[in-house]
């Protein structure tokens, strides 16, 4: 009996007295799960049964199954139940398939972080979401400015930079923040990174402590969620309305000391945060003394609606920190971003990057500070913006055909993809791969949840395809879509 195994498996676990209640039976679940002494799909007691079975509160016991379902262990399916997830990697299988000992010697964070979490095989198609044409990128020009940095390279170019990155990359995107996201700053608090994940890694490490509260929006970017998992963080979820994250009274109860957020076009779902929302996001740190964390992905494409302020340029109280990415406007293996940190954090940040990371890549810095000081940046991003503009056109005219009451899109004012919001009783990863057999790429929206259970739709991207791409497979698109439409209105 389940509840029996759990008395064992917390005795066996010998946690620390001083771990709650509940940390100690997500702690014996997951281990159970890990193990396989709970199969995948198998069904969980109630959490009232539960509750009796152990003798312990409620809250205690939803405590443990909600953070276990965010982390993916778990699935909630509402009006069934919750069950383990197919997901989870499992250890006893493992041994008993014979698999090399080394997998089982992977920490269970390990194992975590190196279970799929979107499920996405990152295929470049027609219709990938988040990924920009990079072939539009000037490979000649790069080459020549990375040439002429390289042949006058002084030795300390070639060295670990301690100062937070090339200082003319540094006032170069102090620069464009100050004039297009409206973010007051001075050139010491622009911090240049490995890119996004390694901006939202640092933050975690050195604004939280183990263990502490992340609230983070639901669906969400998967590689936010592993960036938090990786710094041992706990996971609270928050879901998303048309304006973006959507925090409740209740969700004080899990009081934050990180908020993360994609304001500017929540990923998936492309909601843009409305000012009032931002206003309540930034008064809910000041009140729980958390920091926003603002991932301004997507920033540098809006087509229509009036432009809205970054956070961090409402900010009165220097509690965001503004993250940014090169790999959407010039390309992905770039590796280069940058971060905004208050000032007062600022020479704290740069001695924690440098022991941590090591940061270097100096010439590549230099190379890109001379292309955005030349002007190449500002009419890549025109071209762009131009480029991008008609293959949303052309994509929202493709599926004209399939939308109605069924099937809605949100989130195409702003980015390089859009949702397409489907009714919950259809099985968006069934139609996601069927879809996939037609050689096009679309991520089914129900991959992104960490808790809820009823959003379905589609993730359609429109920054990869060249636009004639999109004129011929956006029609297969919204045939098949429409197709499946009515197929699942028959059958309900
Ligand atoms: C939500 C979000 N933030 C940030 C990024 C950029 O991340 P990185 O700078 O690590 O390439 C992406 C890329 O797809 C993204 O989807």
């Amino acid at each position: 009996m389940l509840s029996e195994l759990l008395l064992t498996e917390i005795a066996r676990l010998n946690q620390p007295a001083r771990l709650p209640l509940h940390r100690q039976l997500y702690e014996a679940l997951r281990r159970a799960i890990l193990d396989g002494k709970i199969a995948a799909g198998e069904r969980l007691p109630s959490s009232r049964d539960l509750t009796q079975d152990l003798q312990l509160s409620r809250n205690t016991v939803v405590a443990a199954i909600n953070q276990l379902t965010v982390e993916g262990y778990l699935v909630s399916h509402i009006g069934s139940g919750t069950f383990v997830s197919d997901n989870v990697p499992r250890l006893a299988a493992q041994r008993q398939r014979g698999t090399p000992e080394r997998h089982a010697t992977l920490s269970a964070r390990g194992l975590r972080l190196s279970s799929s979490f979107c499920a996405s095989d990152l295929e470049i198609q027609p219709f990938t979401a988040g990924i920009a044409d990079f072939s539009a990128f000037p490979v000649t020009l790069w080459q020549r400015l990375q040439n002429k940095h390289w042949r006058m390279t002084y030795p300390d170019m070639l060295d670990y930079s301690s100062s937070g990155g090339y200082a003319p990359l540094r006032r170069a995107v102090a620069d464009y923040l100050r004039i297009f996201r409206s973010v007051p700053l001075d050139i010491e608090q622009v911090i240049i990174t490995s890119g996004t994940q390694e901006s939202l890694a640092l933050c975690a490490q050195l604004l939280a402590s183990h263990a502490d509260t992340v609230w983070l929006e639901d669906p969400a970017y998967w590689g936010a969620v592993k960036a938090f998992i990786a710094t041992g963080l706990t996971l609270h979820s928050v879901p998303v309305d048309d304006q973006g994250i959507a925090p409740q009274a209740s969700d004080d109860a899990a009081p934050p000391r990180l908020i993360y957020v994609t304001p500017s076009h929540q990923y998936p779902t492309g909601a843009v945060m409305s000012l009032p929302r931002r206003h309540q996001i930034l008064s809910l740190a000041r009140q729980h003394q958390a920091w926003i964390l603002e991932d301004d992905y997507d920033s540098e494409f809006r087509f229509s609606g009036p432009p809205i302020s970054s956070l961090a340029g409402l900010d009165t109280d220097q509690r965001v920190i503004y993250l940014g990415s090169f790999s959407k406007v010039l390309y992905p293996g770039l590796k280069l971003g940058y971060m905004v940190v208050p000032k007062g954090l600022a020479a704290a940040f740069k001695r924690a990057h440098y022991d941590l990371n090591r940061p270097g890549q100096m010439p590549v810095q230099a190379a890109l500070a001379e292309f955005i000081d030349m002007g190449h940046f500002a009419s890549a991003l025109r071209r762009a913006r131009q480029s991008y503009a008609q293959r949303r056109a052309s994509l929202l005219a493709a599926l004209q055909p399939c939308l109605g009451p069924q099937a809605q899109i949100t989130g195409a004012e702003q980015g390089l993809h859009l949702c397409l919001r489907l009714p919950d009783t259809l099985d968006d990863r069934a139609l996601a791969q069927h879809i996939g057999k037609l050689g096009l790429t679309v991520r089914p929206l129900s991959a992104y949840c960490l808790q809820q259970t009823r959003l379905r739709g589609l993730i359609i991207g429109y920054g990869y395809a060249p636009l004639d791409e999109i004129e011929r497979f956006g029609p297969l698109l919204a045939r098949t879509i429409a197709n499946a439409l009515s197929r699942s209105s028959t059958s309900t």
